[in-house]
């Protein structure tokens, strides 16, 4: 269902220069524009900052001169800036833009989840709602959720959610006894091992790269795992040419700007079929648009604002997070 503030872009004025309005309103409302490497080449291009939830987090948190925050990423990203930053005005583009991985674990189940295990530490992943956040004991983000498992006392069982792939992956990597959510991202977990492996054998100097969002049997078959940072920085500096790129396809635009000599191979690549049209392509992020930049900048709407209340309990965790990160 579409929210009640879905912007009206059929109003805007078709001879408009959008690119040059973003940036005069962009001045005149001292806004910052934030955007995730998952936003379209045109909204990463007027991006001021473009990063991984982490790096984004951080920006909103540390945006001191800016009255206004432009998230372009999705609805738990713009709340984690409210919750970080709550001084400034907060504003998404599309209202709708939220996260099917976010949404399938609400306060409500969390909390019965928690009461079923009362003696474990509840690490959430950053892709949940404030009410979710201010439930857990820490969160964390694809970027330093090793490190952050790691730093919880050895003798303490954890429960982990709402990614169970990520989970899964970081019970691998740190040996540790978690509980999984059974959640998943539905772009991530849509790649196929039977795909990349056809395009491995098409491509055998390519590496395969991956985020730990994708499922056990996908992250059996990378040369390298990590987040949309992490994947950017490995093909900037790692010696290879060739790259399969497993994550949503809007990092390509990025990671081709820096890295113009290597070839990048997204996910699924070709044999799309009619059912699958772009399956790497997330269709939450993708509901920012340049004219809905234009309009959230000129109106200063749709605004995220959560009661202080929430907005304090959902900080201490994340304050936690950002303390070892
Ligand atoms: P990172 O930004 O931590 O790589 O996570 C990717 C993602 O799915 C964000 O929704
Ligand atoms: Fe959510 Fe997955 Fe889209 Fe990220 S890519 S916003 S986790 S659905």
């Amino acid at each position: 269902m579409p929210s009640v503030e879905t912007p009206d872009v059929n109003s805007i004025d078709p001879t408009l220069d959008l690119f040059a309005e973003i940036d005069r309103l962009r001045k005149e409302k001292k806004a910052v524009i934030l955007a995730h490497y998952y936003q379209d080449p045109d909204i990463q291009d007027i991006a001021d900052h473009l990063g991984d939830s982490l790096d984004l987090a951080k920006r909103a948190r540390d945006a001191k001169e800016a009255e206004v925050i432009l998230f372009c990423g999705v609805h738990f990203m713009a709340e984690t800036a409210k919750i970080l930053n709550p001084g400034k005005t907060v504003i998404l583009p599309d209202l709708d833009a939220g996260c099917s991985l976010a949404e399938q674990c609400p306060p409500d189940q969390l909390r019965a989840w928690k009461a079923g295990h009362p003696d474990h530490f509840v690490v959430m992943y950053i892709n949940c709602s404030a009410g979710t956040k201010a439930e857990s004991d820490m969160i964390c983000t694809s970027s330093n959720a090793e490190t952050i498992i790691n730093s919880i006392p050895k003798d303490r069982p954890i429960l982990f959610g709402p990614d169970k792939n990520l989970g899964a992956f970081l019970i691998k990597k740190t040996g540790r006894d978690m509980d999984l959510w059974p959640g998943a991202c539905m772009v991530h977990e849509t790649f196929s091992s039977q795909k990349i492996i056809k395009l491995k054998a098409k491509h055998p100097g390519a590496q395969f790269i991956a985020h730990p969002e994708c499922e056990d049997h996908v992250l059996l078959l990378a040369d390298f795992v990590g987040s949309t940072s992490k994947l950017l920085q490995y093909v900037q500096e790692d010696a290879g040419k060739q790259y399969i790129v497993g994550t949503e396809t809007g990092i390509l635009h990025t990671m081709k700007k820096h890295a113009p000599a290597k070839e990048l191979i997204p996910v699924p690549y070709e044999d799309r079929t009619a059912a699958c049209q772009g399956c790497n392509s997330c269709p939450h992020m993708k509901l920012n648009t340049t004219e809905k930049i234009y309009l959230a900048l000129r109106d200063l709407k749709p605004q995220i604002n959560m009661p202080e209340e929430l907005r304090k309990r959902a900080r201490l965790p994340l304050d936690r997070m950002l303390a070892i990160s």
